[in-house]
Order: structure tokens, then C-alpha cells, then sequence
């Protein structure tokens, strides 16, 4: 949510930014905007409406030379989508330009004891009330950049990872985070500065991740310093980066969405290596062999997360109760925040984030701390703030995921949870040795399965063209397969705004049957499980109200595919399997019903990819 990229030292400082600014747009693109401090130590700022192609345009007749800059792409929080709220912000007397991420929620307060002040705002955002507060600071105190940046992060509230440059300072970037990922990449008599290490990863692999409440100063021939709010410097711990420029790249697919769907039997393979050993007899997962009495003395399982990582949290859900035979809670981490949760310390809160930076499971994750709670993270960005903040983890190790409709790293989520699943029902003994070998063994299939429907592809885009025309979608399953139709459903509106409703199929005739003629096809998901023969009945209920369908079944099923009007068949697997192999075909059928209606699946309208607001 938002990008920050910045720059000092002795290449191209524009060309840098820009490019930073194109592998971060996935954070946000309302609006993007560079700060540029040429040698001679003059600030320009150059901001422009939409997409980072268009701030492109607008400079190209700009001065463009620089020594140090900072450059932002934004989601926009406070304030409309404009040229005006697109950050960089001046600050009133224009010798400090400041690029923001996160959300400063006393803004008001400080915004109007500055305007009693005497000073004067050109946006809406609260990010300009931090700049003009700093520079407020630095004049009545009389005192340096960094001390008066110090001052005013101490008296705002909320979440920020920012950037300043000063006027007549050229060789020097001021940067800060609280709640909001920055890191920066040590080069030669040079620094990068991001939200995350995409923009950086050409240039050097030695990078720092800044901590909560910590302030970074980068200066041109100087060493990085770090300094705490209480103004006591802090230990620098260098990382090396674990990320190739190829990753970030689209790999000849058209989208990035697409190489993600078509990546799944390689990070599915990664996912698990290592993992499921022994041709399929032990699991191995470091995060529960490490704390084997935690989960054996568990007495009750909640999981916390959002959008698709909840999903995969609820089918987490149905994978430990039956393995584990622990009673599990999902809850969406922004009202498990407020809800007032009771917890006690023998609860374990499994919080699932792909960027590890989700703000609402942060939090969520700081209160079940807070109660006592063990906390297990599972994420996919490595060195992100959840892995962090928890006390132990899993990653999932599927590689940058660049499309905002979350694929790869759904069926990653599930995947661990389907090992941890496996582990602690084995070390609690609800899993005899015999059921772990038997599952384990078709895990070690997943991915040759998984490249088997994706030879689907081809079917499912002419498919999708019958049914581009629908303005509402059902989406029905149950079991393991209701997970799976929730997230199919939250595919297709994310990327194609069609309206669509997952349902658990049974729960449809308590309601939602109103909705079915034929103008609303249903995507019913229904491979061969225990309830095979119960959701065959909810079949026959959309079609006899005259319904179209769209079946996902298991090979050689022979009911469901006499009655739907297309059938879409995906190898058998063990039950607990399934979502791995039936939310594949979703995700296509999302994707090309997209792209008929001409979308930007990478980019769709008013998303972002790593939601660090509230
Ligand atoms: O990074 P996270 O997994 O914490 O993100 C959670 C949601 O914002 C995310 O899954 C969102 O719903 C995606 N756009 C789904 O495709």
C-alpha cells in the first residue's frame, strides 16, 4: 500500500527511482510523484495523477539531474486520487520534500495547531501535515533535520514509513518506519531505500530491514546510521537478499496473474521440499518441531487473516480439526482486533499474510501477544514484519507475487497448513503413521497434478468467453470445497468487477436460490468427497430453477456432468487435497473472463497488493 523509493549516491538518480517505482506499483497507482535534489542542492518535485507511465510523461521535459531523491506510488487514503495529494509533499517554505506510507491518525489535531501556526496546506493528505510538523520543529527549535524529524514522529499516532530530503543537503536521505516496511541496499558510496527490496535487488544484494521506531540517516561517503526515537544509536544487522531480478519479471506471459497460475507445480514443489521427506512418511516443519509441547498442550486454535490469506485460513481450519482434532476459530484479523478477544495461554493464534506486512493482522497478531497467546506466522516475503513479530513460522516459499489477485500464494498457504495439520495431529496422535504416509504420498503429487489442470487452459478461455457477459456469479461448494468457492468468487470481482457470492452449497436454499435464473451461473465445485452425494442434490436445485452451471468435478464423475452445462473434470486426490487442485481451474476462469472485459488483471481498480492501512 503505497511504495517509497529513494536514492543517493552516484548513478542515475531518476532513472533508478522510476524503475523502483514500476516494481512497486503493485502497492498502489493513484498517483506518483518524484523529489529530485540536484548537487547544487535544489529541490524539484514532479507529481502526476494515474499510473507511474504518466508522472513519465510528465517529466520528460523536466530537469532531471540529481544526486539524492525520493519518489512514491500511492493508494490514496486521505484525500482523492490527484496531482495535489500525489506525494512528494513541500513543506510551507519549501526546503523539505517528504514521501509517506501508512497513515498518521491524529493528523487533525496536529493540522489545525499548525494552521493556528500560520501555515498553509495545498492537499488533503495527512502526509503533509508530517512534513510541514517537521519543518515547524526545525525552525522554532532552531535544531537539525534528524532531531526535528525525531521530535515529530514522538508526538504523531499511526503507521508511517517516510523519506525526506532537505533543501541544500544533496548527498543525504532522512528516512523512519513504524508499522510500514522500509529497507535499505548498501552499495559503494551509495544507498536504495524501499518498501520492499524489489527495486533494489539489481544494485546490491547487502540490504538492512529498518525497524519499528528506528530512523535511518544516509549519507553519500558516510556509513548508515541508525538512531532510535529516543535518540540512541542502534545496531545495524545487514541481510543478505535472497531475490533474483528474473522473479520480478513476467517470463513471456502477458501477465503476471498468468505466470503466477502457471508457476503453482514449481512453487508447490518449493512449498514442500525438504517438508514432506521419507517418500511422504514424516513431515517435517521446523516451526512445530520447535515448539512440539506448545502444540501438543494447544487447547484451542484461532487464525487470523484477510481477503484470500482468510480464506485459506478457513480451509485451515477444516484441515486441523479433522487432523488434529483441536477446535479452530477463523477470524478476519480487523475484527478480531476489536472484538475483544478472549484468549488463554494455551491458544495458539496461526496468523497467515502473504506480504507479512497486512496491517489489520499486524495488530492482530500484537494483541494475541499482548493476551499471552503463542503466535505462529505463516508468510511468503522473508524478513517481512510478521515473520517477525511472531514467535514462530512457516514460509511458504512460492517467490514474489507481483499480480494483486493473490494465486501462487494461496495454494502455498494451504499447502503449509495442510503439513502443519499433518505434523500436529501425528505428534498429538490423532494422525495415525499410516494416514500421514497415505497423504503425504499424494502431496508429493500435488505438482504434477496441478501442471495436469493447467492443460485446462485452453478449455477454460473459451469457456469464459460464454459466460463474460454475467453481471452476477454464485459461486457454491461444501466441505473443503467451501473455502475454495469463497475464493473463487473473490477472484472473479477483484479483477473483473463482476459481482460474485460464494456460498456453502447447502446454504444456498435458505436464501440465495432467489437469486438463480438464467442470467446467473453458478460455479459449483464438486469433486468426489464425502459429500459428493449430498451437493448433487444442490445441483439439481439451480437447475430446475433454470440456473446455468459450471461444474468442477473429479475425473470420471459421472452425475454431476449428465446436469451441468459444462463440466470441467480435475484428478481425484484425498479429500483434504482437493482445494489444491480445484481452486486452479477458478483462478483461470477469473482471469479470462478479465481479460475479455479488458481489464487490468495486475492492476485492478482501487486494490493493492500489501493493504498496510487499516
Ligand atoms: O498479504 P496478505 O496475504 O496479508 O493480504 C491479504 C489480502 O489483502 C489479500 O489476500 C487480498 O485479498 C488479495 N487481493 C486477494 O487476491
Amino acid at each position: 500500500m503505497c511504495g517509497i523509493v529513494g536514492y543517493v549516491g552516484d548513478r542515475n538518480v531518476y532513472d533508478i527511482l522510476i524503475k523502483g517505482l514500476h516494481r512497486l506499483e503493485y502497492r498502489g497507482y493513484d498517483s506518483a510523484g518524484v523529489a529530485l535534489e540536484t548537487p547544487e542542492g535544489k529541490l524539484n518535485i514532479y507529481k502526476a495523477r494515474g499510473k507511474v507511465s504518466n508522472l513519465e510523461d510528465f517529466c520528460k521535459d523536466k530537469d532531471l539531474h540529481a544526486s539524492a531523491g525520493i519518489a512514491h506510488t500511492r493508494w490514496a487514503t486521505h484525500g482523492e486520487p490527484s496531482d495535489n495529494n500525489a506525494h512528494p509533499h513541500y513543506s510551507q517554505d519549501g526546503r523539505l520534500a517528504l514521501v509517506h506510507n501508512g497513515t498518521i491518525e491524529n493528523y487533525k489535531v496536529l493540522k489545525d495547531a499548525l494552521i493556528e501556526h500560520g501555515c498553509e496546506f495545498k492537499s488533503e493528505t495527512d502526509t503533509e501535515v508530517l512534513v510541514q510538523l517537521i519543518e515547524y520543529i526545525k525552525i522554532t527549535n532552531k535544531c537539525s533535520l534528524i532531531d526535528a524529524v525525531r521530535e515529530a514522529l514522538n508526538q504523531v499516532q499511526g503507521a508511517y514509513a517516510i523519506a525526506v530530503l532537505e533543501k541544500d543537503h544533496p548527498h543525504e536521505i532522512i528516512a523512519a518506519r513504524k508499522s510500514s516496511p522500509l529497507v535499505i541496499g548498501i552499495g559503494k558510496d551509495e544507498f536504495f531505500l524501499a518498501s520492499d527490496a524489489t527495486p533494489i535487488v539489481e544494485y546490491t544484494k547487502e540490504v538492512v530491514y529498518v525497524k519499528d521506531g528506528e530512523i535511518a540517516v544516509m549519507r553519500k561517503g558516510e556509513g548508515l546510521k541508525l538512531l532510535t526515537l529516543d535518540n540512541v544509536e542502534a545496531q545495524i544487522d545487514v541481510a543478505e537478499l535472497q531475490l533474483s531480478i528474473s522473479q520480478l519479471e513476467k517470463g513471456g506471459y502477458p501477465h503476471f496473474m498468468l505466470k503466477e497460475i502457471f508457476q503453482q507445480p514449481e512453487t508447490l514443489l518449493d512449498c514442500i521440499r525438504g517438508r514432506v521427506v521419507d517418500g511422504g512418511k514424516t513431515i517435517k516443519l521446523n516451526g512445530v518441531e520447535d515448539n512440539q509441547e506448545v502444540f501438543k498442550n494447544a487447547r484451542r486454535i484461532i487464525i487470523v487473516a484477510c481477503g484470500t490469506s482468510w480464506h485459506a485460513g478457513l480451509l485451515g481450519k477444516y484441515l486441523i480439526q479433522e487432523m488434529c482434532n483441536i477446535p479452530v476459530e477463523v477470524e478476519y484479523a480487523s475484527e478480531f482486533r476489536y472484538n475483544h478477544p478472549v484468549l488463554f495461554d494455551d491458544d495458539i493464534v496461526i496468523a497467515i499474510s502473504q506480504s507479512g506486512e497486512t496491517a489489520d493482522t499486524l495488530e492482530a497478531i500484537k494483541i494475541a501477544k499482548r493476551h499471552g497467546a503463542f503466535v505462529y506466522g505463516i508468510s511468503n516475503v522473508v524478513g517481512s514484519s510478521i515473520p517477525r513479530e511472531t514467535d514462530s513460522g512457516t514460509y511458504i516459499h512460492v517467490g514474489p507475487e507481483i499480480g494483486v489477485a493473490s494465486t501462487k500464494a494461496f495454494t502455498g498457504q494451504v499447502m503449509v497448513l495442510t503439513m502443519l495439520a499433518m505434523c500436529v495431529g501425528r505428534l498429538r496422535g490423532v494422525l495415525s503413521e499410516e494416514k500421514v504416509e497415505e497423504i503425504g504420498k499424494c502431496i508429493l503429487e500435488v505438482p504434477e497434478l496441478v501442471k495436469k489442470v493447467l492443460e485446462l487452459n485452453k478449455d477454460i478461455e473459451r469457456l469464459s468467453a460464454i459466460y463474460t457477459y454475467a453481471k452476477n456469479f454464485l459461486y457454491l461448494g461444501r466441505g473443503y470445497s467451501y473455502p475454495t468457492a469463497l475464493e473463487g468468487a473473490l477472484k472473479l470481482k477483484e479483477i473483473s468487477y463482476i459481482h460474485a457470492e460464494g456460498y456453502p452449497a447447502a446454504e444456498m436454499k435458505h436464501g440465495p436460490i432467489a437469486l438463480i435464473d438464467a442470467e446467473m451461473p453458478s460455479v459449483i465445485i464438486a469433486p468426489y468427497d464425502h459429500l459428493y452425494e449430498k451437493i448433487v442434490n444442490n445441483v439439481q436445485q439451480v437447475k430446475a430453477r433454470g440456473g446455468s452451471i459450471i461444474a468442477i468435478v473429479s475425473e470420471g464423475d459421472n452425475e454431476i456432468s449428465k446436469i451441468a452445462d459444462h463440466v470441467l473434470e480435475v484428478p481425484r486426490v484425498p479429500e483434504c487435497l482437493t482445494p489444491l487442485i480445484t481452486s486452479i481451474p477458478l483462478q483461470l476462469l477469473s482471469y479470462y473472463i478479465a481479460i475479455n472485459k479488458g481489464k487490468d488483471v495486475d492492476m485492478p481498480r482501487n486494490l493493492a497488493k500489501s493493504v498496510t492501512v487499516e
